[in-house]
C-alpha cells in the first residue's frame, strides 16, 4: 500500500517506519524543513530505542522518504495519515488547528479517491470536521473527489513505540465505509499475523477509545499517589500496598506506582481535553477533575520534601541539589511537561543551586529551561551530584538503579536523597548513609 504521514513526529515518524518495516511504501511528510533535511541526511530528530537503524535501512531500500512537499506526497498515497501535535487550547479544550491544515492541505493536493486517517489524538468529532474541512477544500477547488475518513487512534508509548507499534494491543479502526475499513485491515494485516487484533467500530466511538484509555491510566497514577500520600501520612508503606493490591487479578500490576506525577505529551493534554469535552456536551468529569487536581499537586511533593528536610537545616537558599533524570519517563527525550521542570522552578525560587544531568533528554530540556546563575548541566549523575547537598531522582533511567554510591558520596556535601521513583530499598539508602526520603514510604533518616 502507497502510504502518505502528515506530521514527522514520535508518532507520525514511528509509525511511518513501522508501515514501511512491513513492507508498505512510504512518505513522511513535515512541515518543519530542518527535521526533513535532517532526516534525509540520516539524522534521526528524536531518541527513541531502535528507531535509528530501522529509518537507516527502509531508507536504504526505499520504502521511506520523506518530504515537505504535499503535492508530491498527496499525489502519490492511497491512503494519508494525519499525526500533527493537538495540544491544549488556553481553555483546556484540544486544539485542533493542525489537524485542520492538514486535512486542507490534503484536499488541496489529491485528485483520486483517498482514505484520510486521524491518528493525531482528537475530541470526538473531529473525523466529521475533517470531512467537513476536505468538502469546502474540494468546493473551493471546483471538484467532487470521494474520500472517507476513518479513526484511527495512537496507542504508543515514547520508549518503547517500535514495540508497541509493531506487536499493538489491539488496532482501533473507527470507520463508517466498508471499503475504507477492508483498506485500513490491509495496511495492518502484516501486524496481526499471529492473532487478530483488529477492533472495528463506529467513528465516535473509536475516537472516545483513546481518551478513555488515557483517562484509565491517568487515573491510576493519580490514585495511587493519593493512596501514597494516606501511606506515608499512616505509617504504611505504599511499596508493600502497591504489590498487595497489584497481586488481585481484577487489579494487576501496571501502572501503580506512585511517582512525581505524570507528564509528557499525551496524559496532561488529554486529560484536560476529555473535562473539556464533557463540559461542552453537559456530562459530569468529577473523577477526570480530581485526577487533574491530584497531578498537579503531585509534581510539587519532591520540592515540598524538600523545603521542608532543608528547614532545619538552614533552608534551602544556596544548597545544592543534583537532579538526576529530567525527561517525563526514561528511554525518551521528550520534556513536555515533565514533572521536573516543576521541580527546578521551586528549587529556583527557593534560591538553591541545582546540577542537571539526563542521559538524552538534556538538549530539549535546555530549550525549556531559560538560563540562570544557579543552573549547572552535567555530563553525568557522579558529576552532578559533586558538591550537592541532596540528590534529587525524577526520572528512573535504568543506569540509576545500580549506581555505585561510594565514589559519588565521597564527593557530595550533604547526604540527603530524595527519591521520586521509589527506586532504591530504604533500608539499603540507610545503611549506605543517605537520608533517604521517598514517595509513600516512612522517611528514613540518619538521626530523627
Ligand atoms: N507522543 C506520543 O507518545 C503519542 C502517543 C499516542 C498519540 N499521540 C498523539 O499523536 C499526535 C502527534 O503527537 P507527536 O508526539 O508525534 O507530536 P510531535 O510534536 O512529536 O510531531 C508532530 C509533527 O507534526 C508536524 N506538523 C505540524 N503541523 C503540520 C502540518 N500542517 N503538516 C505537516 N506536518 C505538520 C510538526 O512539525 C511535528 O514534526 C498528537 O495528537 C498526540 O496526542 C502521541
Amino acid at each position: 500500500m502507497r502510504i502518505l504521514i502528515v506530521g514527522t513526529g514520535y508518532v507520525g515518524l514511528v509509525t511511518g517506519t513501522c508501515f514501511a518495516e512491513m513492507g508498505h511504501t512510504v512518505t513522511c511528510l513535515d512541515i518543519d524543513e530542518q527535521k526533513i533535511q535532517k532526516l534525509e541526511q540520516g539524522i534521526i530528530p528524536i531518541y527513541e530505542p531502535n528507531l535509528d537503524e530501522m529509518v537507516k535501512r527502509n531508507t536504504a531500500q526505499k520504502r521511506l522518504v520523506f518530504t515537505t512537499d504535499y503535492s508530491e506526497g498527496v499525489k502519490n498515497a492511497q491512503v494519508c495519515f494525519i499525526a500533527v501535535p493537538t495540544p491544549s487550547g488556553e481553555d483546556g479544550s484540544c486544539d485542533i488547528q493542525y489537524v485542520e491544515r492538514a486535512a486542507r492541505s490534503i484536499a488541496q493536493n489529491m485528485d483520486d479517491y483517498k482514505i484520510i486517517v486521524n491518528k493525531s489524538t482528537v475530541p470526538v468529532g473531529t473525523a466529521a470536521f475533517v470531512a467537513k474541512t476536505v468538502n469546502v477544500a474540494l468546493a473551493q477547488r471546483g471538484v467532487e473527489i470521494p474520500f472517507d475518513v476513518v479513526s484511527n487512534p495512537e496507542f504508543l508509548k515514547e520508549g518503547a513505540a517500535i514495540q508497541d507499534c509493531l506487536k499493538p494491543d489491539r488496532i482501533i479502526i473507527g470507520s463508517d465505509s466498508p471499503k475504507a475499513t477492508e483498506m485500513m485491515k490491509e495496511i495492518y494485516s502484516a501486524f496481526t499475523l499471529s492473532h487478530d487484533r483488529i477492533l472495528v467500530m463506529d467513528i465516535l466511538s473509536a475516537e472516545m477509545t483513546k481518551y478513555a484509555a488515557n483517562a484509565m491510566l491517568a487515573t491510576r497514577i493519580s490514585f495511587m499517589n493519593e493512596i501514597a500520600d494516606i501511606c506515608k501520612k499512616v505509617g504504611a508503606n505504599v511499596n508493600e500496598v502497591r504489590k498487595g493490591i497489584g497481586a488481585d487479578n481484577r487489579i494487576g500490576y501496571s501502572f501503580l506506582y506512585p511517582g512525581v506525577g505524570y507528564g509528557g505529551s499525551c496524559f496532561p493534554k488529554d486529560i484536560r481535553a476529555l473535562i473539556s469535552k464533557a463540559k461542552e456536551v453537559g456530562a459530569n468529569a468529577s473523577i477526570l477533575e480530581a485526577v487533574d487536581e491530584v497531578n498537579y499537586k503531585q509534581k510539587k511533593v519532591l520540592g515540598e520534601k524538600m523545603i521542608r528536610y532543608f528547614s532545619s537545616r538552614g533552608g534551602l537558599k544556596n544548597k545544592t541539589v543534583a537532579v538526576w533524570g529530567l525527561s517525563f519517563k526514561p528511554d525518551t527525550d521528550d520534556m513536555r511537561e515533565a514533572p521536573s521542570l516543576d521541580l527546578l522552578h521551586q528549587l529556583l525560587e527557593q534560591g538553591a543551586r541545582v546540577r542537571l544531568f539526563d542521559p538524552v533528554a538534556m538538549p530539549n530540556a535546555k530549550k525549556l529551561v531559560p538560563e540562570h546563575p544557579n543552573i549547572t548541566w552535567c555530563n553525568d549523575e557522579v558529576e552532578a551530584a559533586s558538591g550537592a547537598d541532596a540528590i534529587a531522582l525524577v526520572t528512573e533511567w535504568k543506569q540509576f538503579r545500580l549506581v555505585d554510591f561510594k565514589p559519588i558520596q565521597s564527593k557530595m556535601n550533604g547526604l540527603a536523597f530524595f527519591d521520586g521513583r521509589n527506586q532504591y530499598k530504604p533500608i539499603d539508602m540507610k545503611t549506605k548513609g543517605f537520608d533517604y526520603i521517598s514517595i509513600g514510604v516512612p522517611d528514613v533518616l540518619q538521626h530523627t
